[in-house]
């Protein structure tokens, strides 16, 4: 058995831990504040990491970073109300989540101030959704990276992560074929002027890092 789905089962035991993105309880989107609602100085660069899951990853890059604004979207409600919770007791002006499905929320109207003013997306570690029957809840489909490769500023990167061959090959695959989207090479990529300038290791990259399995990354630009 993959060592992911050992995990997965070990995690469900404590909390649900996956959720179908294409249900219709995740159509309605929740209203978005401007970015001047979100965080402190507005002006800031601004990061998403999609499927935020609990927020630690970016709790550790906006109390550190704080040149930076942080915004996550997560599926999980619980995990966000959680988040957002935090973020008011420890008065942290550089740091927001967003509830729902990544993807809908991306392609809402409302939303078109946010994919103008991304400097980077991360996609850490998603959901990889074994079956076939179930890749097209894979957060990464052609019509999504379509539709948000169109609107982003030239200069946006993107950043992929998993410890999934296959879910890596099929991300790859849509990324690197859209028109907009070109390949950096990791090699001379200069972390110390990204969102991550310490490379900061998400809770599933450290579980994988312990567990020495592979991790298969990628970064994109829009061009
Ligand atoms: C395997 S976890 C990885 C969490 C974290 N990025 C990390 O690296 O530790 C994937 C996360 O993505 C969330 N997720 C899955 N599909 C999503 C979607 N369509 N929109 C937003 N979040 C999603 C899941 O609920 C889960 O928290």
């Amino acid at each position: 058995m993959h060592p992911y789905i050992i995990a997965q089962q070990y995690t469900n035991i404590f909390m649900r831990q996956h959720v179908n993105p294409l249900s219709n309880n995740f159509n309605q989107i929740e209203t978005i504040p401007s970015l001047s609602e979100m965080f402190g100085d507005s002006k800031l660069n601004l990061h998403l990491d999609i499927g935020s899951a609990a927020g630690e990853f970016l709790f550790d890059l906006a109390l550190v970073n704080t040149s930076w604004n942080y915004l996550g979207i997560e599926i999980r409600e619980k995990l966000v109300q959680n988040s957002k919770l935090k973020v008011l007791e420890r008065e942290i002006k550089n740091l927001y989540f967003l509830f729902g499905n990544a993807n809908n929320i991306l392609n809402d109207v409302q939303c078109e101030f946010i994919v103008k003013n991304i400097k980077s997306i991360s996609f850490n570690f998603p959901d990889p959704w074994f079956k076939k029957r179930h890749y097209k809840r894979r957060i990464i489909q052609p019509e999504f990276i379509n539709n948000l490769s169109n609107r982003l500023q030239k200069g946006t990167l993107i950043f992929i992560k998993t410890d999934v061959k296959d879910l890596f090959d099929y991300m790859d695959c849509i990324i690197s074929s859209n028109f907009y989207l070109k390949t950096i090479d990791k090699k001379n990529f200069n972390y110390s002027e990204s969102f991550n300038p310490n490379e900061v290791k998400t809770q599933r990259e450290k579980y994988v890092i312990v567990n020495q399995l592979d991790i298969f990354e990628r970064i994109y630009m829009k061009i």
